[in-house]
């Protein structure tokens, strides 16, 4: 059959959407589906409903990836693979993830009812805890299952309340048998929501990142003297949280200081013992610092850590800093970035080359496989929010690009 006419069907797309909207659903109008979270467990579960209405072969790996395959005419060629991520951010939105999940899910469902036989088989993927922000870092299952992080370092991550990465698998049901080590991938492909102004302010459909920043994640520990905050003079304190908010200060006026394309943000604080009557004497803190300059990054890390032990110092409060993470810039395929880009055009959409400053599971693909992202406006922009929203035109624009791009690999031999 001529698949240049299939289209894939907006209204089942955007109702899939709603449906997994439902779960975790909080009262500002987002999603709250932590990673391993129960929330996340209902998900996988109706995920996996869906995949077996379409016969696919369906595995778990030991990191709770979750594969779903369709054969093809020869399945000892390598698969197209195709997904992102189900879980979310506390108090985060409808779309960032899990549209790239449903998106691959429709474009299997219109390959499916169409009964087209591909060359190579299609797979579609749901990578455990690509957030990082319930058991940091972020990527977990997509790196463990690329060979870049270790599978057992990965269970020991715990969550601020103890629990562990592993544990957390098992109590939900999804620590597969399967081990979670990479194959060899024709391409991989990830739709996803920019989560950023650009498309929207430009009025373009699809954005085509070239690739996705660097991302540095370093954990700030600081030690201060508790004392009762009346008898105890200013003068000789060693307030920890004080040391924190200077050190805090110096994190956002590093880009400007650095005058380049970078961004750095203090995303997460513990304050102890946080009572209102004694000077805190511990603080700890998250630094993410992303920059395609990959140098910048590194002069701007060095030239942070003398503004900290020069704080620390004058305060008298000791800072221990641990590297969490850390990505190098990646640059995604030229031929599959093209590829996008041209499937967008025949299709009718505008498009705008980027770079991704968020980061995505393709990151860690684009290290073992041909990888490429397809981009949707973010209304407003806003994404990692209960508003983060997206036209439904605009998702059906994405999944329509990506079936295409799908199916063009896919009968690549
Ligand atoms: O941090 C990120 O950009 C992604 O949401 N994990
Ligand atoms: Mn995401
Ligand atoms: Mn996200």
């Amino acid at each position: 059959m001529d698949t240049k006419k299939l289209r894939v069907n907006g209204k089942r797309l955007k109702s899939t959407l709603e449906e997994m909207a439902k779960i975790g659903a909080t009262s500002g109008g987002g999603v709250q589906r932590l990673t391993l979270s129960d929330e996340d467990q209902k998900a996988r579960d109706l995920f996996l409903n869906w995949l077996r209405e379409l016969d696919l072969e369906i595995v778990v790996d030991e990191m709770g990836n979750i594969f779903g395959k369709r054969k093809g005419k020869n399945n000892r060629l390598s698969p197209v693979l195709s997904g992102s991520h189900i879980d979310s951010q506390p108090r985060g939105g409808r779309f960032d993830g899990i549209l790239g999940v449903m998106g691959a899910l429709e474009a299997l469902r219109t390959i499916h009812e169409n009964s087209i036989e591909t060359q190579r088989p299609l797979m579609i993927v749901d990578w455990t805890n690509e957030e990082g922000t319930r058991f940091s870092p972020a990527m977990l299952g997509s790196g463990v299952w690329a060979g870049k992080l270790d599978r057992d370092w990965a269970y020991d991550r715990t969550d601020i309340h103890g629990k562990k990465f592993g544990e957390e698998l098992i109590r939900i049901g999804y620590r597969g048998e399967r081990k979670a080590k990479r194959w060899a991938v024709q391409a991989y492909y990830e739709l996803h929501i920019e989560q950023g102004p650009i498309l929207e302010k430009e009025g373009k459909n699809i954005g085509i990142p070239k690739g996705i920043v660097g991302i540095y994640w370093y954990d700030i520990y600081i030690e201060g003297k508790a004392n009762q905050v009346g008898p105890t003079p200013m003068e000789g304190r060693n307030d920890a949280l004080c040391t924190a908010a200077e050190m805090i200060l110096k994190v956002n006026e590093l880009p400007a200081k650095m005058g380049g394309n970078m961004v750095a943000t203090v995303g997460k604080i513990q304050n102890y013992p946080n009572s209102r009557n004694i000077i805190p004497d511990r603080v700890d803190f998250t630094l993410d610092i992303r920059s395609w300059d990959d140098n910048l990054a590194i002069r701007g890390w060095k030239d942070l850590q003398k503004d900290f032990g020069r704080i620390a110092k004058r305060r008298g409060c000791p800072v221990r800093i641990e590297k969490t993470w850390s990505l190098k810039p990646t640059a995604f395929d030229e031929k599959l970035v093209k590829r996008v880009g041209k499937t967008s055009q025949e299709l009718g959409y505008s498009i705008r080359p980027m770079l991704s400053g968020a980061g995505h599971d393709a990151a860690y693909l684009s290290q073992v496989a041909p990888t490429a992202m397809i981009f949707v406006p973010s209304i407003g922009g806003r994404s990692h929010v209960e508003v983060e929203n997206t036209r439904r035109e605009d998702c059906e624009a994405g999944a329509n690009v990506l079936l295409h791009c799908l199916l063009q690999s896919a009968f690549e031999v």
